[in-house]
């Protein structure tokens, strides 16, 4: 069987990453993964600022790669390819990482992998638990939440996805009404835990539509208005407080498992052998919402499968193992590889 060992980078939001992974024996290993956050850079700004986040890659990116090189005890002349996010993302991160990508395939002449970020994502249970094609993927996330069908390691079909943010994001900005600390996501789900989930009676978007789209930039206008029609002199009480979180986070995940049920019934209309559901992205962590995807899959008689959360978020070795796989499929992009803002699946 073929061993291949590629270095993968990620720049393309506010995480610097790098790491080596090794395909040996048809199985992927994690021989080094990097990160490197900017949460610290961007927290006055309320958001990433993507100038700021270029010249961070920039400065960080090649001391992630000697560490992730370092940590595997390998060097560039160990490798077999270089693997970089090309692409969906802010632009100059994407374009920073890209060219350090490129410099480092140039300088010891190696070939060079251009990888989608989302396919990175998507593929990521093959790695960890070596699913076979086809399984269902829900990436849930700050940045992403769709539905994608995996029939290959270039074969994607998105099944429907939120219209305008996604949940991360309605996470984080619940938090931010309910000044509640950043990220939100772990914050709400502990003032959650404390709170009644039936006392406020927010919308579940969509679910009177077909097909698996959603919304939540909705939730959000409905959290102010209750949160502004219980505060008294601008103060939230810690019950009030504690219950408008439990709503919130019961719409999210009720959305969620309903619109995971019809992927599910598409999905199985393929007759898989061996029926999986996974999930990716930093909002599968929530513990209500995992359990409600969990019951959903069980439902349906698929298994359900989650990454490690480090695996999960943003990273490289995600990267890596998809550059493996487009690899393996006979790819490789020359010095024209470019940098692409949007690049759909
Ligand atoms: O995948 P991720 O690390 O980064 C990207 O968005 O690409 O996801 C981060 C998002 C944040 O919006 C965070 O608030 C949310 O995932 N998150 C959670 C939880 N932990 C993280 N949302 C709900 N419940 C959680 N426990
Ligand atoms: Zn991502």
């Amino acid at each position: 069987a073929q061993t291949l060992t590629l270095l993968g980078i990620e720049s393309s939001c506010d995480d610097t990453a790098a790491a080596v992974v090794r395909l040996a024996e048809g199985r992927g290993t994690v021989l080094a993964s990097v990160v490197a956050g900017q949460t610290d850079l961007h927290a006055a700004f309320g958001g990433v600022v993507p100038e700021l986040a270029a010249r961070a890659h920039t400065e960080k990116l090649d001391l992630c790669v000697e560490q992730a090189l370092a940590q595997a005890g390998l060097g560039l002349t160990d490798l077999d390819g270089v693997a970089v996010t090309a692409g969906p993302g802010l632009i100059g991160g994407v374009m920073a990482g890209v060219m350090c990508a490129k410099g480092l395939a140039a300088g010891a002449g190696l070939p060079l992998v251009g990888v989608n970020h989302l396919a990175g994502h998507a593929l990521t249970p093959r790695l960890t638990d070596g699913l076979e094609f086809p399984y269902l993927m829900l990436l849930v996330s700050g940045g992403h939440c769709q539905f994608l069908l995996v029939r290959g390691a270039e074969a994607f079909t998105r099944l429907g996805g939120t219209i305008d943010d996604a949940p991360g994001e309605a996470f984080d900005k619940t938090a931010k009404l309910l000044a509640l600390p950043q990220p939100g996501g772990p914050a709400v789900e502990t003032e959650a835990a404390l709170g009644d989930p039936r006392r406020f009676a927010f919308p579940r978007p969509l679910l009177d539509r077909p097909g698996c789209d959603m919304s939540f930039s909705g939730l959000k206008t409905a959290l102010l208005r209750a949160r502004d029609g219980v505060m008294a002199d601008g103060a939230l009480r810690r019950q009030d407080r504690a219950d408008l979180c439990a709503g919130f986070q019961a719409a999210v995940s009720a959305v969620l498992a309903e619109k995971s049920r019809r992927a599910l019934a598409d999905y199985l209309a393929l007759a898989p052998a061996d029926p999986v559901f996974a999930v990716a992205g930093g909002v599968a962590a929530n513990r209500a919402i995992r359990a409600a995807l969990e019951d959903v899959a069980a439902r349906a008689g698929a298994r359900f499968v989650a990454p490690p959360l480090a695996l999960c978020t943003d990273n490289a070795a995600m990267i890596a193992w998809a550059g493996i796989e487009r690899f393996r499929l006979g790819h490789r992009d020359g010095m024209s590889l470019s940098a692409r803002p949007r690049w759909p699946l």
